[in-house]
């Protein structure tokens, strides 16, 4: 093998491209924070919050997000450990979340999922796992907060357990809570790590290490904590299950590891077993079967596109997930869905600090390019002349809906032009109601912001009002029926149904239970959650 293929293939081999998950406040801004500050890609704690604050002041793209002062969207960080290239996808951690988040997810090889352990499984994260279920990657727990009072460890992991429907794998056990958090036993390598609450978690922190059995131990954490240690220990031993690499990484058993983001107990550790135990990127399907990462050609898809970074230009920029291949500055590919020439002219990476221009990149990474309005979501980029094209991107549930039209119907074509290109970048979803010939359109979102962002950019790119009124539906499944037809599908008096901008039948309802009420009356009809465009 020649030098540069050795180089490539260590290149692929050294990449680690996952998503962090988590409920609102669990501590993944701060975990995220600690992994640049062991990589080095800062210095120290507290930056991570700062560079967000003037991300804002700097890209300025929408007025609301600075107003709101949250992230509406999700970000992007490349940083080396120990030898490691790694891509952290982060996913906003507003209750706002929307689309983007879950379809940040599809561009993910693993999970990383942060819970509070005074809280146990929260809403938002349980949304994000199931999307994580259904791609099938690892999902790697971190349970924080083990400085503060929680609630006990075999409560958590039966959480976990039940509310994800995931089995679980304690790696570490932790020694106490809140004031008196001892450190944790690693069930692995069978010792202690001691917790020592460092410089307040501004810098790296040591442990000390010493095994279970060692009569010391009894002086140190003390008898009480010492013997129910030896009794969790035993029980996980006996009626936990074991540990299975198989099944982690087919997102069947998820390994849990206890510790303190904010004073950084347990942050390294995690970090290095996470490296030990996930894989790189591995082949990806296509039309064309499998596509291995070492394969020659380039190629990738686009999972989100986000406009106006610049509001003066009203452009926008597709975030590209690299499946195979080199990436080099100025290559030339193909658009596979547009059979259309692109040449890759000005990409950008998303450093720990900055944006910067890349030059060349490899499978696993992240690369912003420039969209003219040329690309969708899910579109395949590839250098060799192949009708290669990835499993596309699938639309998620929206769960909040609303009636819109436009007040001044002489502008009802810019109205229209509007809402097509933001259900092109995906933060809404468009449906015509079955009922009226009227002017309205429903449009569906995952987050409730997404309305306000909708409401915004029409008035200020459009020139838009609008009128808008809350639907009080919570549920839209996909609708597969041989013969469907509206007036003969027997509905609950909650639901209605509706059709896609490309004329598929959904249904919306206010009620989860008349999900099944429907698919009972209807028979033959399959209601999917999610839906794959063609
Ligand atoms: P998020 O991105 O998941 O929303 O959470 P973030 O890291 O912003 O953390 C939410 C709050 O939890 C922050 O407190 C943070 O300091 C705290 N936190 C994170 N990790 C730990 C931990 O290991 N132990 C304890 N006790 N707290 C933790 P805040 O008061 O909201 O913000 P700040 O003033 O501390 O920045």
């Amino acid at each position: 093998m020649s030098e540069e293929n050795l180089n490539y293939t260590d290149q692929i081999q050294k990449r680690r491209t996952f998503a962090i998950i988590s409920h609102p406040d669990a501590g993944k801004t701060t975990l995220t924070e600690k992994f640049l500050l062991y990589g080095g890609a800062i210095r120290s704690a507290g930056s991570v919050k700062s560079r967000r604050t003037q991300k804002h002041a700097v890209s300025d793209w929408m007025e609301i997000e600075k107003q709101r002062g949250i992230s509406v969207t999700s970000s992007v960080l490349q940083f080396n450990y120990d030898g490691f290239c790694i891509n952290i996808l982060d996913t906003p951690g507003h209750q706002d979340f929307s689309e983007d988040t879950y379809r940040t997810l599809v561009a993910a090889d693993s999970a990383v999922m942060v819970i509070d352990s005074a809280k146990g499984v929260e809403e938002q994260t349980k949304k994000l796992f199931k999307v994580c279920k259904m791609r099938g990657i690892p999902i790697f727990t971190f349970i924080n907060k083990l400085d503060a009072q929680g609630k006990d460890p075999l409560e958590l992991i039966e959480d976990i357990e039940n509310a994800l429907g995931i089995r679980a794998y304690p790696m570490d056990w932790p020694i106490g809570c809140g004031k008196a958090f001892k450190g944790v036993y690693n069930r692995r390598k069978n010792h202690i790590e001691l917790f020592e609450d460092g410089d307040h978690g501004q810098s790296m922190v040591g442990t000390l290490e010493c095994d279970i059995n060692d009569p010391n131990l009894t002086n140190i954490i003390g008898s009480d904590l010492h013997e129910k240690l030896l009794e969790d220990i035993e029980l996980l031993d006996m009626a936990g299950d074991d540990y299975n690499l198989e099944q982690i990484l087919k997102g069947e058993l998820t390994p849990v590891f206890f510790g303190s983001a904010m004073t950084n107990f347990g942050v390294e550790p995690f970090l290095q077993t996470f490296l030990e135990i996930s894989t790189p990127p591995q082949p990806r399907m296509s039309n064309e079967g499998p596509i291995d990462p070492t394969t020659e050609y380039f190629s990738g898809f686009i999972f989100k596109i986000q406009a106006n970074m610049n509001p003066a230009h009203r452009d926008r920029i597709a975030f590209l997930r690299i499946c195979s291949g080199k990436f080099e500055k100025g290559m030339m590919t193909t658009l596979v869905q547009k059979n259309k020439k692109v040449k890759l002219a000005q990409p950008q990476q998303f450093l720990a600090q900055d944006r910067a221009m890349v030059e060349e990149a490899y499978p696993g990474d992240i690369i912003g390019i420039h969209d003219p309005g040329i690309f969708n979501i899910g579109d395949t980029l590839c250098s060799a002349d192949l009708k290669l094209k990835y499993e596309g991107i699938p639309q998620f549930a929206p769960e909040h809906f609303m009636k819109i039209s436009t007040v001044n119907a002489l502008k009802r074509k810019q109205f229209l032009k509007g809402v097509s290109q933001l259900a092109e970048e995906g933060s809404i979803q468009v449906f015509k109601p079955h009922f009226t010939g009227s002017e309205e359109l429903i449009v569906g979102v995952v987050g409730v912001l997404q309305f306000e962002v909708l409401e915004y950019r029409l008035n200020n790119e459009y020139g838009v009002e609008i009128k808008k009124q809350r639907l009080p539906y919570n549920y839209i499944r996909w609708i597969e029926m041989e013969n469907y037809s509206p007036s003969n599908f027997k509905l609950t008096s909650d639901a209605i149904v509706a059709e896609t901008e490309d004329g598929d039948p959904v249904l919306l309802c206010q009620y989860e239970w008349s999900i099944r009420q429907v698919s009972e009356r209807n028979e033959g009809a399959i209601l999917r959650e999610t839906h794959l465009k063609e």
